[in-house]
């Protein structure tokens, strides 16, 4: 089921209709439907084999779909060759021709598709003013740096003049401190463009950072399509909720239960009241659920601002720099709290535990939707 929260637009980029497709037996994609705004930044969020290239491929139209239809800007291209879809392409593993300069590479598409050379120079000089490599347009590739080479190859899909960029996991291949600069030169370009931008990641971090929406996949089928900020702080099933945040959300296994006139969420002995909790759908007491906390949700000891207080034993401390992780025993499982980077424990110390049930998830433990 697809949720999405915003109201209807008409400013649609690109329109996609009961998309299948099969790979022989092997269905890949099943009925999906996702309208993708003018000037948005749409990433495709999950784990590998879920479905995110096959889907950018049937909108590049390097994969032909098996049912259903693609449109761009309310043109029907599901029959489209690539090169007439108004779109432009930054691969994963990016091949810069290797004998070419970088200027050469930039500019090669448009000198195969006979633009004349004035609109060529400009366009090749605006995209390495943007990507700021125009101290490198004389070079080949093997004198470039990784993070270099990678702006080469947005450059090289960024000299086109069209509506949708298309990016797959264009830097899993740098390393982390790369990674991150380029991330925001990224988000740079795309305030500066306001291009209609569809990237597809299996890292989340880039995800929350770089999106408008975030449409999360598990086996081919969209979990939720929503803004960044309700994907983590609202996920609609246990799947995204596990998916999203590092380290992971604490769940806590147990049923609802009714108790002096209010329902609490009841594990072993241990009660905690939903008072505050906005659920969407009714807390019966007997249902079994699932109680999810996210570790920046648990106040420890003099951050605790009232209501109930738990207690629990720290096991083991991660301190990060910035926060320290603490792993506490609580209710015979364990459970994940992050307090500032000064604030030390020892293993085995008793501490306070007080829970922002207004920031809580509670799941059905069968359908695993959240309540
Ligand atoms: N040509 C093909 N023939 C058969 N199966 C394929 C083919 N291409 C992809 N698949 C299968 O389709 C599924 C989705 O593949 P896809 O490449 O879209 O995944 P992905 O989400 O992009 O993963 P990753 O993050 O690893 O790139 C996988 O199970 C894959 O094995
Ligand atoms: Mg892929």
């Amino acid at each position: 089921m697809i949720h999405d929260n915003t109201s209807f637009r008409t400013d649609t980029s690109v329109s996609i209709r009961d998309l299948s497709l099969s790979f022989g037996a092997v269905t890949v994609l099943e009925n999906l439907n996702l309208d993708i705004h003018d000037g948005e930044f749409l990433v495709l969020l999950g784990s590998s084999g879920c479905g995110k290239s096959t889907l950018l491929n049937c909108i590049a139209g390097l994969l032909e779909p098996t049912e259903g239809q693609i449109f761009i800007k309310d043109r029907n291209v599901t029959w489209e060759e690539p090169k007439d879809r108004g779109i432009g392409m930054v691969f994963q593993s990016y091949a810069l021709y290797p004998q070419m300069t970088v200027e050469k590479n930039l500019s090669f598409g448009l000198r195969v598709a006979g633009v004349p050379r004035e609109e060529i120079d400009k366009r090749v000089a605006r995209t390495a003013g943007i990507l700021q490599i125009e101290p490198l347009l004389k070079r080949k590739p093997a004198e470039l740096s990784g993070g270099q080479r990678q702006r080469v190859a947005i450059g090289r899909a960024l000299v086109r003049d069209v509506d949708v960029f298309l990016f797959d996991e264009p830097l899993s291949n740098l390393d982390a401190k790369l990674r991150a600069e380029l991330r925001v030169e990224i988000k740079r370009l795309h305030q500066a463009l306001k291009n209609t931008m569809i990237y597809v990641t299996h890292d989340q971090i880039e995800a929350l950072t770089l999106a408008d929406r975030i449409a999360i996949m598990k086996s081919g089928v969209i979990q939720q399509l929503d803004d960044p900020i309700t994907i983590y702080n609202r996920p609609n099933n246990l799947f995204v909720a596990g998916f999203i945040g590092s380290p992971s959300m604490n769940f806590l296994s147990g049923e609802l239960a009714e108790e002096g006139g209010r329902i609490v969420f009841k594990t072993g002995e241990t009660r905690f009241s939903l008072d505050g909790y906005g659920h969407a759908q009714p807390l019966t007491p007997g249902r079994k659920v699932i109680l999810g906390l996210r570790p920046e949700h648990i106040k420890v000891d003099h951050d605790v601002a009232g209501g109930e207080v738990h207690e629990a034993v720290v096991d083991i401390e991660e301190p990060m720099g910035a926060d320290n992780l603490l792993w506490l025993k609580y209710a015979g499982q364990t459970m994940s709290v992050r307090i500032g980077g000064e604030r030390r424990y020892k293993p085995g110390s008793t501490v306070k535990l007080g829970c922002d049930m207004t920031m809580a998830s509670v799941f059905d433990a069968e359908t695993e939707e959240r309540l």
